[in-house]
């Protein structure tokens, strides 16, 4: 169907006068003696196309003015008769592509994001999530452009996997049998099944990452990753996309300065392509939003110890829900309250406790914390975790021994440190949660298009 986007029509000078064809949804409808005018929307910018109707010229209109229909409609371009800088069209010929009937449930001009995630096949058509959209798609490419202008090599990384990243017992079984009395141990049920032997959806691409990087050079992942967390909260999804580059001959300092300049490239570019939504988010998700944006750019991200935030935590005078203590995983109340109130913006926590940190991370010489940083940032909290990764083989064993890890299914990762070993790091950058931080939307469920989450499949 030849049409052109409204966003075209906005924003293209020369079409002042010119007959065109638009089509889209309509959004609002107003109707008078001798006039109509509708909204149209195509998707294609948060901006609706005001269609003006004189009813002389164009009568039947029954259908047309309702809420939901989708339209084509041929008319000329014209200078708008209340806003100087803008257009409208004025009809010729109106055809109904769809008709919608009065149940449609965006009848309302706001609506709450709890109901509209009840309608995720719907919700989409407001202007939340046309902003939040263009902003994920926006931040994608920013993702892209950052490692590819840089040399970075794109690789893609298996998502069923025989063995687990993190450690922490969190996958989702990929199986194509149930499990029955007939096998007389779980080895041999596993035995039976497709591959073999256990497998799972990947919580992460690192391994196979180190393995590209260890030939490579530089290297990073965009994909998904699952999680089997039961965590029910507004940061947690089953299903987020990973954004992990790996880098050969980098410490943790380098990895740092890798982390900061994306994470600005991505702001960057969010607030010089996408003004209108951000100028959407500014006035409806989070005041000031902008500004504060345009600060963490121009400002370096604080580094921090663990050890000196603990030590900030337990001086700070708050009362948190969790005990503080040197050793205690920082819960998310920890991580907002040292990025908003102690830092007040982005700051890279150094040098965990080893106990509460994955295997593969570099060991420190003090034999008690590993070369790990995640950045928190105000609003949100952890956004990345990365690391140093443990390039000794004997250091590593000893760390995986210690988790009682089965070395056998880690044979290919453990071979990189037999043959030519280097330093290397690396890290993981949540895409939902960055998406969270830029446009102060703060439910994770409200920045994908279907959320997973635990107890719901939509
Ligand atoms: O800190 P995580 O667990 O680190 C890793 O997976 C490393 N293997 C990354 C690496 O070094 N290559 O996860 C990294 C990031 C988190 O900081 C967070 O932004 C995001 O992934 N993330 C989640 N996002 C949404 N829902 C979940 N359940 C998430 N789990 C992790
Ligand atoms: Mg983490």
């Amino acid at each position: 169907m030849k049409h052109i986007d409204i966003y075209d029509i906005f924003n293209k000078d020369d079409l002042i006068g010119q007959q065109v064809t638009v089509c889209g949804w309509v959004r609002t409808s107003r109707d008078s003696k001798n006039m109509a005018f509708l909204e149209l929307n195509d998707g294609t910018t948060l901006k609706h196309l005001q269609i003006v109707i004189d009813k002389t010229v164009l009568s039947d209109l029954s259908e047309c003015m309702k809420l939901g229909t989708s339209l084509k409609v041929v008319g000329t371009v014209v200078k708008s008769v209340v806003a100087a800088d803008s257009v409208e069209v004025n009809a010729q010929e109106i055809t109904v592509l769809g008709v919608c009937p009065p149940e449609y449930p965006l009848q309302k001009k706001r609506h709450t994001l709890e109901y509209l995630r009840t309608i995720p096949a719907l919700r989409v058509r407001t202007n939340t999530f046309n902003a939040v959209f263009r902003v994920r798609s926006v931040v994608s490419a920013a993702i892209h452009e950052f490692f590819q202008s840089r040399r970075y090599t794109y690789v893609h990384t298996p998502l069923i996997t025989g063995s687990d990243c993190e450690g922490a017992g969190e996958m989702f079984r990929v199986t194509t049998i149930g499990y029955s009395n007939e096998y007389k141990s779980a080895e041999e049920y596993d035995a039976a099944d497709f591959f073999g032997r256990r497998a799972a959806l990947s919580v992460s691409g690192q391994l196979e990452g180190e393995v590209a990087a260890m030939a490579l050079g530089k290297i990073y992942t965009f994909g998904p990753s699952f999680r089997a967390e039961k965590s029910n909260t507004p940061r947690h999804v089953a299903e987020f996309w990973h954004v992990e580059p790996e880098v050969a001959f980098a410490e943790l300092p380098d990895i740092i300065e890798i982390a900061e300049a994306l994470i600005k490239h991505i702001i960057r570019t969010v607030l010089t392509r996408c003004p209108d939504e951000m100028k959407f988010f500014d006035a409806h998700f989070e005041k000031g939003l902008i500004e504060k944006l345009e600060q963490v750019v121009a400002q370096d991200f604080v580094i921090m110890t663990y050890t000196e935030a603990i030590e900030k935590l337990q001086n700070c005078g708050e009362k948190f829900q969790y005990p503080v203590s040197w050793g205690c995983d920082l819960m998310t109340e920890h991580e907002r309250y040292i990025a908003e109130v102690i830092c007040k913006r982005p700051v890279f926590l150094t040098d965990y406790p080893k106990e509460i940190k994955s295997f593969y991370m570099k060991q420190n010489a003090d034999g008690k914390t590993v070369a790990a940083t995640d950045l928190l940032v105000p609003g949100v909290g952890e956004i990345i975790g990365c690391s140093e990764r443990e390039a000794d083989l004997d250091k590593l064993l000893e760390a995986m021994n210690l988790r009682g890890m089965a070395l056998e299914d880690y044979n290919d990762y453990l071979s990189l440190r037999r043959f030519g070993s280097v330093p290397h790091s690396g890290f993981g950058l949540g895409l939902e949660r960055m998406i969270m931080y830029v446009t102060g939307v703060q439910n994770i469920r409200d920045v994908i298009l279907y959320p997973r989450t635990v107890g719901s499949i939509s």
